[in-house]
């Protein structure tokens, strides 16, 4: 059975990133003999600015009904400075199909990419597991006396023991799968009493259930400082929203920039799952050719994997490297090639004879 992607450029360079992945994908099936389709959907800024649809309910409905997943490039645009359309798209995608798993690899993919001194791709290779549904992000709070001098704002930490619980339980089931042997859990319970103490009781219980993994908890601004100091000590971290989502990008830049960052949201129990490379839409170089499509294509790899193509992820992440290591790469990398042209010299790679193992 064919694999079928749902497809959302979005904006900006979302419309050439995304493209040049499915390219790659296209020549990895080829390679290892799997079907695969694709459709394209046009939900961004000039849709919204065009008849005011961001994503309804009802497409949604769609896409997760004859789709195995959706890959979003990415949504932003100087013509919508509310940024509605983008909201609706990511943020409601997260949350409309449950995708609590945010699944951010923080891996070295060559070691000429490593800002940090002495560390290779053996020293930088973790993931961390953000929860996507709740938290500061979850939209809880409101102003009080607003516009004037006495303006009160309040934005409130929505966390369910639910909702810890499963991030917490996936985080390890995660490590338990892939014998990564030790979960690290930060939080900020000293000075956050409630949820703090709602995420360490729940790590500790979730814990017993798995003896054979070593649970450990690191306030998040000692997980800062360590991920930049031996980075080597992490299998896999878990985190609340707002944390993940900052701790996840200073791994972004650990592991070689925004250019190589790819992330999941998944929804382990349903299987239901968006793909997107962590950068935005970059309206600075949109159209110039200039977009460094590898982040793309390592969420491509990303998704090759949740399809159950482990073999055809991990050539397209081998193809990478030597891309890297060969300097077929944009000029973010260091460089020559356009989007197209790195899009290019990958399918080449994958489906050279001589690169088969
Ligand atoms: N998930 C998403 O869709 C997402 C994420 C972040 C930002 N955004 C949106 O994207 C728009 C631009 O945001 P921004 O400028 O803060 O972040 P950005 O990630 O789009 O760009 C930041 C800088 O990195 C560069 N850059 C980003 N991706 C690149 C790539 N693949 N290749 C080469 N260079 C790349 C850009 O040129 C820019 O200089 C905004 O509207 C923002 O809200 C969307």
């Amino acid at each position: 059975m064919a694999h079928r992607i749902a497809a959302i450029p979005g904006d900006g360079i979302g419309n050439e990133v995304v493209p040049a992945g499915l390219t790659v994908m296209a020549a990895a099936a080829r390679r290892f003999g799997f079907d695969l389709s694709w459709e394209s959907f046009d939900y961004g800024a000039d849709r919204y600015l065009r008849d005011g649809t961001t994503l309804p309910d009802a497409d949604l409905a769609h896409l997760s009904e004859h789709f195995d997943c959706i890959l979003l490039g990415a949504v932003g645009d100087p013509r919508v400075p509310g940024m509605e359309h983008a909201r609706d798209i990511v943020l409601g995608t997260r949350t409309r199909l449950d995708l609590y798993v945010n699944l951010r690899p923080i891996k070295l993919i060559h070691e000429s990419l490593c800002p940090l001194k002495g560390k290779g791709p053996r020293d930088v290779d973790f993931v961390v597991f953000r929860e996507n549904t709740e938290g500061m992000y979850a939209g809880a709070g409101g102003f009080l006396a607003k516009g004037t001098p006495g303006e009160v704002a309040i934005q409130e930490s929505i966390n369910t023991r639910r909702g810890v619980e499963r991030i917490v339980r996936a985080a390890f089931l995660w490590a338990r799968a892939h014998d990564l042997g030790r979960v690290c859990m930060s939080d900020k319970h000293n000075a956050l009493r409630y949820e703090g103490d709602l995420w360490y009781r729940t790590f500790r219980e979730v814990a017993r259930d798995f003896p054979e993994i070593e649970a450990r908890h690191l306030y998040v601004d000692v997980l800062t400082m360590e991920m930049v100091r031996a980075p080597e000590q992490f299998r896999v971290v878990v985190t609340n929203n707002l944390f993940g989502d900052i701790v996840t990008d200073l791994g972004a830049q650990i592991q070689g920039g925004i250019g190589l960052a790819a992330s999941a949201n998944v929804n382990p129990e349903t299987r239901r799952a968006m793909f997107e490379p962590v950068h935005g839409s970059a309206p600075d170089i949109a159209g110039t050719g200039r977009a460094n499509p590898l982040a793309t294509v390592l969420t491509v790899a990303m998704m090759l994997e949740h399809l159950g193509e482990g073999r055809a992820a991990r050539e397209v992440e081998a193809a990478v490297s030597a891309a890297i290591a060969e300097g077929a790469t944009t000029p973010d990398l260091g460089g020559s090639l356009t989007t197209d042209g790195v899009a290019r010299w990958l399918c080449q790679w994958l489906e050279r004879p001589e690169t088969l193992r």
